[in-house]
């Protein structure tokens, strides 16, 4: 059923991935998803991992990780990926990540990884409540290098969140390649044009993220109901003055906002600005387009859920088709550090 497709030979090979650590929020749609299903799988030869490994780096509990990566890759489906034009799979089916992670580690420094923002942040916040944090958070990069470099991959299109990851991606495939011999492709980040980092609706100046169990009021989730999110977003902070303007540095409430409005609708954040005399009635319209986005996403998330079956099916495949494109050059990269006959 599954096994008869043409990749898009011509295009590049483009890898990217969502982590099953929570519910995914208006902010993987826009930022990301969105993006993969529009343009990416169309253009090249694409790959959408869930990864599952990454989401055992902070706190978790087994049996929700097992159904947030089930509902990541359903959702994935729902928001218009299609298996016959690309890969669809879940890492930790397929050994090669763990396993060019290793040689990642072996590459990067201790101190480049303790550079990386997302990591400096979440270890404030845990430091300020008294946790720890696992070894693995920090050595995150490496195995997110793994996942991109083991497939040859030219273009990785993510969020501005993750541009710091991918250029230190892009520096252990030079090193690599600069010590060991010619093994991995370099890669490159690509943002979507508006929308590249949706801010929390109650906190305009953090990221719209998936936090851990609670349920946030300043995050839309993809699967909230249309009334829930029309809540949320006639709720969302403003900023001081009534007059509708692009100024993102000055009145982030309202800049996010307007970027909101402007990806669902294609639009531009400033010139959207223009034509608003009230903050309500920009909420309004922000809230109609959001909930339009994202019906026909979770309309199909609720037949596909139903169809188990079908998604194992895409599930394994998928990861079938991902071992097969790894396992050489991960091969030749254990070759090529004296590794393997
Ligand atoms: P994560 O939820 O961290 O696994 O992110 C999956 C993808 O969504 C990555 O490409 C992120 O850069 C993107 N993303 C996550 N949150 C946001 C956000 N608030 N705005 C834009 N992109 C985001
Ligand atoms: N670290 C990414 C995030 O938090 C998820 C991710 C893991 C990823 N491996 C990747 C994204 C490889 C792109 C390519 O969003």
């Amino acid at each position: 059923m599954l096994g008869s497709r043409a990749l898009g030979a011509a295009g590049p090979r483009v890898f990217s991935g969502v982590q099953p650590t929570g519910h995914l929020t208006l902010g993987n749609y826009l930022g990301a998803m969105r993006r993969w299903v529009e343009v990416d799988q169309r253009r090249g030869d694409a790959l959408f991992c869930v990864v599952d490994l990454h989401a055992l780096t902070v706190e978790h509990d087994p049996g929700r990780v097992r159904r947030l990566t089930r509902q990541a890759a359903t959702l994935l489906l729902a928001a218009g990926l299609e298996p016959e034009r690309c890969t669809v799979f879940v890492q930790s089916h397929v050994d090669e990540h763990a396993r060019l992670s290793y040689l990642m580690e072996c590459t990067a420094s201790d101190g480049e990884m303790r550079r990386m923002v997302q990591y400096k942040e979440k270890v404030a916040q845990r430091a300020a409540r008294g946790e720890s944090v696992r070894l693995s958070l920090l050595t995150y990069p490496a195995l997110m290098a793994a996942d991109i470099l083991a497939y040859g991959t030219q273009e990785v299109p993510v969020g501005a969140d993750q541009a710091q990851h991918v250029e230190l991606t892009r520096d252990l495939a030079v090193r690599f390649n600069q010590r060991y011999g010619e093994t991995f492709v370099v890669p490159r980040a690509t943002h979507p044009k508006v929308a590249e980092r949706v801010m929390d609706l109650q906190e305009p100046t953090s990221k719209m993220g998936k936090s851990g169990q609670e349920r946030k009021t300043g995050v839309v989730y993809v699967l909230d109901e249309a009334e829930v999110v029309r809540k949320k977003v006639m709720r969302a902070v403003t900023d001081g003055g009534s007059d509708v303007a692009y100024e993102p540095e000055e009145r982030p409430g309202v800049a996010n906002l307007l970027n909101v409005l402007a990806a669902c609708t294609e639009g531009d954040p400033r010139e959207l600005a223009g034509a608003y005399g009230s903050y309500g009635s920009l909420k309004k319209d922000t809230a109609d387009a959001v909930v339009e986005v994202l019906r026909p996403v979770r309309e199909r998330h609720a037949a596909l859920a139903a169809d188990a079956g079908y998604v194992d099916s895409v599930l394994r495949d998928g990861a079938e088709r991902a071992r097969a494109m790894a396992r050489p050059r991960v091969d030749a990269a254990y070759r090529a550090v004296g590794l393997l006959a």
